[in-house]
């Protein structure tokens, strides 16, 4: 697989996974919330047991009470309590309707329960009608006291039956709870392993592709340096052959025109001669400028500014700063390229009529500037440059590399009314910056 695609796989590994995590552990989440309404459903029953108790409880002490004062108010009270007692009974028969067991025991209760009022209604009438004597009361009480026996008993099965589930149902609760926590924290710690190799395989695909881009700007460098290379040797070899054998001809033919004076035809050839010699000359001193080795950059861009004025007929102001003195041989090789690229591009596409040129030094750094007042670069020239520097010709490539060699670097500013190329370049020459970026691209004020 491509590492692009093992990038992808891992992301999408990753996605899935928690995707996949978050599913289970909102199942989880369900059960638990589930599995905790059954626990609050469980103590609902429990405390509904405690109210019916309580209650019941209440019932036979508001009876002693009466019997013992004989005060009618209290009647009313028990009435109430009675109500109260009938009420919660059919709140515990509604709360343990799901399950036969506990409607089994509910049975038993309320049957208990009638028995009881029975009993209790049966002891405040005595008591109302006067007649009421200590041995009948006694006789109502022991038939109560045993009511409240067997109703202590189903009210105690009714609990611990309640108390039975409470434990199932939270132990039911807590496992979902754990399982929740099981199933995060591990898919915390399985997406973080994915995105860690996730993370890993896109430094390596940085990694092999810087490794690419270096391996591709030694490349160019090293075309770069051949050419230059066989422009010198080129540059000699038509100076030296085809350049000096037309020197020997118009020697020849001066010597043939002293015995033929007046011969038109000898002229002619010798002012041919004259041109080719001066052609000859200058497309060998344009390869690559004798000057440039023996006199220094300002010397060779003065030569080169000067003819290229007169060739393109464009009007080249120069301002040169000599305080740079000599620089290295590769910097002025360099920078003088840049200066011939980029007087070239103001002719071949700018359609300007005016330029300038100033080379100065500021900074320890040389500033070759080339500014033409022509139509300015496409647009999407422009937008390409500045996204990744690609979208020119050989041109402008080659002079971003041959100044990203020497350490320097290359801006490009165009707009509707013009061009500028400013190179900056260390006075010392550097070893070629590590980082890979654009050209930079700025907008020229106009
Ligand atoms: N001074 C300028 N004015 C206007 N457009 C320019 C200028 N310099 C460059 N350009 C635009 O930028 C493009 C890229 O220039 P570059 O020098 O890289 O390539 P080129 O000149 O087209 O071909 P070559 O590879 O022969 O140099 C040109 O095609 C042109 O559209
Ligand atoms: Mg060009």
């Amino acid at each position: 697989m491509s590492s692009t695609g093992k990038v992808n796989a891992a992301l999408a590994a990753a996605i899935i996974f928690i995707l996949l995590s978050s599913c289970s552990a909102y199942f989880a989440f369900n059960r638990m919330d589930a599995s905790q309404s059954w626990v609050r459903h469980s103590r609902d029953v429990q405390n509904a047991l405690a109210q019916f108790s309580r209650a019941v409880a209440r019932a036979g002490r508001l009876r002693s009470e009466y019997m013992d004062s004989g005060d009618n108010s209290l009647l009313q009270q028990q009435a109430d309590v009675v109500d109260q007692i009938r009420n919660t009974a059919a709140a515990i028969q509604t709360l343990t309707v799901d399950n036969a067991r506990q409607q089994a025991n509910w049975k038993e209760l309320s049957e208990l329960k009638e028995q009881r009022i029975a009993l209790l209604g049966a002891a405040l009438e005595l008591k109302k009608s006067g007649k009421s004597t200590p041995a009948a009361q006694a006789a109502i009480s022991r038939q109560s006291l045993a009511a409240a026996d067997r109703t202590d008993q189903v009210l105690q099965r009714m609990y611990d039956a309640e108390e039975q589930l409470l434990a199932e149902r939270q132990a039911r609760a807590n496992s979902s709870a754990s399982l929740i926590a099981t199933i995060l924290i591990a898919s915390l710690f399985l997406a973080l392993a994915i995105f860690i190799v996730h993370h890993l395989l896109l430094v390596d695909q940085v990694a092999a592709r810087s490794r690419a881009e270096l391996a591709q700007r030694a490349l160019s460098a090293k075309v770069l340096t051949l050419q230059d290379e066989e422009r010198r040797k080129f540059a000699r070899e038509l100076h030296d052959s085809v350049g000096q054998q037309l020197v020997a001809m118009k020697m020849a033919i001066s010597v043939l025109q002293s015995k033929l004076p007046g011969d038109n035809t000898l002229q002619d050839c010798l002012k041919l001669l004259d041109d080719s010699i001066a052609e000859t000359r200058t497309i060998s001193h344009l390869l690559h400028p004798p000057l440039l080795d023996e006199a220094g950059l300002n010397s060779a861009s003065r030569w080169f500014v000067e003819g290229f004025g007169r060739r393109s007929g464009i009007d080249v102001s120069l301002d040169i700063h000599d305080g740079a003195g000599r620089l290295p041989e590769a910097t002025e090789l360099v920078l003088f390229r840049v200066l011939q690229e980029s007087l070239t591009n103001v002719h071949r596409h700018s359609g300007a009529k005016r330029a300038d040129v100033s080379l100065q030094t500021a900074n320890n750094q040389v500033i070759l500037r080339v500014r033409d007042y022509g139509s300015g670069m496409p647009p999407a020239v422009v937008e390409s440059l500045r996204l990744d520097g690609s979208g020119g010709g050989v041109g402008l490539a080659g002079m971003t590399e041959r100044i990203r060699e020497i350490g320097g670097k290359l801006e490009i500013h165009s707009s509707a009314v013009g061009t500028e190329i400013v190179a900056r370049v260390p006075m010392s020459t550097k070893p070629a910056r590590q980082t890979i970026s654009p050209p930079r691209m700025q907008e020229v004020k106009g």
